[in-house]
């Protein structure tokens, strides 16, 4: 049975089972090395993109719109891995399948479960978008009641877009609950890359995770932002399991210090790990009018390819000589005020980076308004290369240790 016309060969299948559905963040540093920050358990975006991909689709170049086209259809793609996922395990496809939505559901995200939904749907699949709350787990299954005729259904392939899901299930789930264990902290997360680093010292040359310390306390939280502004770096300090930006804090200086102490203090109460870590200056190559942006990649992968990226950069722009920076010149989430940047894959290119010109968009989704830049850019390269290679070896590290 063909499914379609992505090949993804068994052993690849079988290598990143545990963690099928990949997004990873990166950072481009001064010094041109790709920097690790983290993976995603559960990467959201596909849906935003495939939208912006869209409205720009016209102002670009016919070579630009060819790169394009994958981005346009991000969603009817995944749909289409997920079932390639799925035939593997089982030798057929399935019958039917849910989305699952977190309780608070949080508005500009849903568009995209049900989005989902409709793609598989589109591939004669009966689908349906499932609020964490009318899941009903038991005996290793999971399923709903169907309002419509009182049905009750035991989905075959669970697309799991909620936190907090239960493991070991029987069912067919993308992603596994299990891969939070490794991608819900960062510091396991890091274990895991930095085994793999050292095992392959050829990629450890290309692709670094930022000098980091961590600790719950928030004496040693202090010791440690001191030792890292001595080595005359400035820190960054985030919450280990955190996600969308949230409570991070940017020390620039030792005045800085004492000024946010206040900050770290609050972060500190709850007791969670807190990652106190070097901050990655980011190459200077975003330039809007005549000014800089940090940025950061986002690199989806199926099943260890790399099937999108995108990059976000931050709400604020930067000087060239990196002074004073704050939340919002360095933090490039989306959910923080991030600009999202679609970035075509151009295999054929020489260049790491280059920038088409297009028109300006707005995207009003039900509690947030998204404005396009005016340009897009195409991944190349040495680069492009770097992020495929990445993406393959880490997703085979994150699955197999997840699978332990
Ligand atoms: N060490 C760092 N140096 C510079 N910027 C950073 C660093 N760590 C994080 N950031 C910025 O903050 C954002 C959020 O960090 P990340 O580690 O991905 O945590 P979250 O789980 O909150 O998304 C990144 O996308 C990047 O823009
Ligand atoms: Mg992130």
């Amino acid at each position: 049975m063909l499914i379609c016309d992505f090949y993804i060969s068994y052993d690849e299948w079988a290598e990143t089972k545990y963690y099928p559905y990949e997004g990873y963040d990166f950072l481009l540093g001064r010094d041109g090395c790709l920097y690790f920050l983290e993976a995603n358990a559960v990467p959201a975006g596909i849906y935003v993109l495939s939208v912006i991909t869209r409205m720009q689709y016209n102002d670009l170049p016919p070579y630009e719109k060819h790169l394009a086209n994958d981005l346009v259809k991000f969603v009817d793609r995944f749909a289409e891995m997920a079932l390639i996922y799925y035939y593997y395990e089982r030798g057929e496809s399935p019958q039917t399948a849910i989305v699952t939505v977190p309780p608070h559901r949080e508005g500009f995200l849903n568009p995209e479960r049900i989005a989902i939904s409709y793609a598989l749907r589109r591939k004669g699949i009966r689908s349906w978008v499932v609020g964490k709350s009318k899941l009903i787990y038991e005996n290793g299954f999971v399923y709903f009641l169907d309002p419509k005729n009182h049905e009750e259904i035991y989905p075959d392939l669970i697309i799991r877009r909620s936190f907090d899901f239960p493991k070991k299930v029987k069912q067919i789930v993308i992603n596994p609950s299990e891969v939070g264990y490794i991608t819900g902290s960062k510091i396991r997360t890091y274990k895991v890359i930095s085994k793999l680093l050292d095992s392959l010292p050829e990629l450890a040359k290309y692709v670094k995770i930022p000098f980091t310390l961590y600790s719950r306390s928030l004496n040693k939280v202090t010791r440690y932002v001191e030792e890292i502004l001595e080595m005359g770096k400035r820190v960054i300090v985030k919450p280990a399991s955190g996600s969308g930006g949230e409570g991070i804090i940017v020390i620039n200086s030792k005045e800085e210090l004492e000024s946010k102490k206040g900050l770290l203090e609050k972060s500190a109460r709850n007791k969670k790990y807190l990652m106190v870590q070097e901050l990655i200056l980011p190459a200077p190559v975003l330039i809007k009018g005549n000014r800089y942006y940090a940025f950061d990649i986002r690199a989806y992968g199926f099943m260890g390819r790399l099937v999108g990226l995108h990059l976000r950069r931050a709400p604020i722009p930067i000087d060239t000589n990196y002074l004073d920076l704050d939340y919002y010149n360095v933090v490039s989430n989306v959910s923080a005020g991030g600009v999202p940047i679609i970035a075509l894959m151009d295999r054929r290119s020489k260049r790491d980076l280059r920038f088409i010109r297009t028109k300006k968009y707005t995207l009003r989704m039900a509690d947030k308004v998204f404005r396009t830049d005016d340009y897009v850019t195409i991944v190349g390269g040495e680069l492009l290369r770097r992020i495929e290679y990445i993406v393959r070896v880490f997703s085979k590290a994150i699955s197999s240790a997840t699978s332990l």
